[in-house]
């Protein structure tokens, strides 16, 4: 085996180790305080984010509203250039809650896919769309790279119809996204790209990678639709919001994934989605001779 998978291998498994130690501290050591999950002296403690700029000419954006919306609101450069992949670590830590761990994979797996040094190079927004690379097709919030090679802004139809898709509520009435929201508008944007873009492809890693981002609007963001509203439409963090992950270490590879990704993954089923439609364009046809027959 060539040294450098050796070396993959190995530091993927040490990844997962301290990933288990972090969720089983996670444990035994109390949740952070509501309201206090953002650490002091960090943007966004006790719920106040700076100010928010929508991206102007020549800014540099991607296909992640997670990450534009740290852009918008100067929590990364507000250009969006010249980011460092441990800068990329630090703030996802202190903004979303991520575990130390999933901060350190996800720039690292970016700086590998980019050919770049995690320690000393530094990346723009737009460098992460490279198609198929963590970009990929689907997406719940843009249009195929085929369609729109410009993955930086927001497709509204798709958020729109997403959202619109939420069957949860809150205690107080409002509406949640849950894991079987994710799952059918997830089955319905595979089966529809599939079969309006001849370039379609979605290896099982692109598949993992789309329920994590599924999953991060439940866990990260709560599926609190009118929270995901402004991150999703406009990437802008709503005033006074924190992380809804309240772990002392954040939230975990694992627990991510047994809590939401292979849950949302699992729930997937273009077929039905297709066999549904069927069924459903069906009974309008039925029921539209059954009228001329009354006539
Ligand atoms: C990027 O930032 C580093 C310091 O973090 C600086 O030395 C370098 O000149 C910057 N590069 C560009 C192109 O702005
Ligand atoms: C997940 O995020 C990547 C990177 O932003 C994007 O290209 C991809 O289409 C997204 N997948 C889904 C299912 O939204
Ligand atoms: C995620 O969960 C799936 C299904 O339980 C499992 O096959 C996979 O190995 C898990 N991945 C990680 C990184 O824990």
């Amino acid at each position: 085996m060539p040294q450098n998978a050796v070396s993959k291998i190995v530091s993927l498994a040490g990844v997962l180790a301290w990933d288990a130690s972090c969720t089983f501290l996670n444990l035994i050591t109390p949740s952070k305080k509501e309201g206090s999950v953002t650490p002091q002296g960090h943007p966004g403690a006790d719920g106040k984010w700076p100010e928010y700029v929508a991206p102007k000419e020549g800014d540099s954006r991607c296909s992640c509203p997670a990450l534009n919306a740290m852009a918008n609101h100067g929590i990364l450069p507000r250009d969006g250039k010249n980011i460092t992949f441990e800068e990329l670590n630090r703030v996802c830590r202190t903004t979303y809650n991520f575990a130390p761990t999933f901060c350190y994979f996800v720039p690292n797996y970016a700086a590998n896919m980019l050919g770049r040094n995690y320690k000393t190079d530094s990346f723009d927004l737009s460098d992460l769309d490279l198609h198929n690379g963590i970009e990929h097709d689907a997406s719940l919030t843009r249009q195929d790279a085929v369609v729109s090679p410009d993955q930086s802004k927001p497709y509204v139809p798709f958020i729109k119809e997403l959202l619109a898709e939420a069957t949860g509520k809150d205690a107080n009435g409002k509406a949640l996204l849950t894991i079987e929201d994710l799952s059918r508008y997830s089955s319905k944007r595979r089966a529809d790209a599939r079969a309006s873009n001849p370039e379609f492809t979605l290896e099982k890693i692109h598949k993992t990678f789309g329920s994590s981002n599924s999953s991060t609007l439940l866990t990260i963001f709560g599926g609190r639709v009118e929270d995901l509203e402004h991150i999703l439409l406009e990437e802008r963090i709503p005033e006074g919001w924190e992380s809804r992950i309240r772990a002392k270490f954040g939230l975990t590879i694992i627990t991510f994934n047994t809590s939401a990704v292979s849950k949302v993954e699992k729930g997937i089923d273009e077929e039905k989605y297709l066999a549904d439609k069927k069924a459903a364009a069906g009974a309008v046809e039925t029921a539209g001779e059954g009228s001329s027959i009354a006539k």
